[in-house]
């Protein structure tokens, strides 16, 4: 059995580091109106977070992929949920929970591309920078993070402990 063990990020680390993040995409985007794309359902908790402290008009819209059995990789990666609106002449910010492999958001990114958005950039609140396949561009970072399956703040394993208000390792108990 795997239990949510040693404590990684806590909730005040977390905190700050929103809203830093906040303070930087809202430099950049400088008053344009922006719609938040929350790769589900992992990134809806840190996207709940940076949106609320951004200082420019946000729109939210949600997709779903499936990439993931347990903590292995597939490489498959299919689109579930796809999103409400149009991007086309948009500025679009991808939120994404935690970067692994990559697939996922190569994969969303290149979705999304072709939908010919204004801007597109990518936020990921965790970046586990060892296990890239893919190369994709990470315009902001949250924290990163080392080759471990962690859990919390948004991140599930069997779709348990999203609800922790921080990050922990996953350990055998
Ligand atoms: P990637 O396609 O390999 O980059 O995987 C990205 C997705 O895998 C994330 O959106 C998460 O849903 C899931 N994932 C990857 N690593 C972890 C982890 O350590 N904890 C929880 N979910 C993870």
């Amino acid at each position: 059995m795997v239990i949510p063990g040693k404590v990684l990020l806590t909730e005040n680390e977390i905190k700050k580091k929103v809203k830093e993040l906040a303070k930087r995409v809202s430099l950049d985007y400088k008053g344009e109106e922006v719609i938040m794309v929350g790769v589900l359902k992992g990134a809806f908790v840190f996207l709940s977070d940076l949106m609320r402290v951004v200082k420019f008009p946000v729109k939210v819209d949600f997709m779903a992929v499936k990439s993931y059995r347990g903590t292995e990789t597939t490489g498959e990666v299919k689109v579930l949920l796809d999103l409400k609106e149009e991007i086309k002449d948009k500025n679009v910010l991808i939120v994404e929970d935690i970067v692994d492999t990559g697939l996922t958001l190569n994969a969303v990114r290149g979705i999304l591309e072709k939908r010919e958005p204004k801007s597109l950039k990518i936020c990921a609140f965790l970046d586990k920078k060892g296990r890239r396949r893919v190369k994709v561009k990470l315009d902001y970072v949250g924290f990163t993070i080392p080759n471990k399956y962690v859990v919390g703040y948004g991140l599930d394993f069997e779709d348990e402990y999203r609800g922790l208000p921080y990050v922990a390792l996953l350990e055998e108990e």
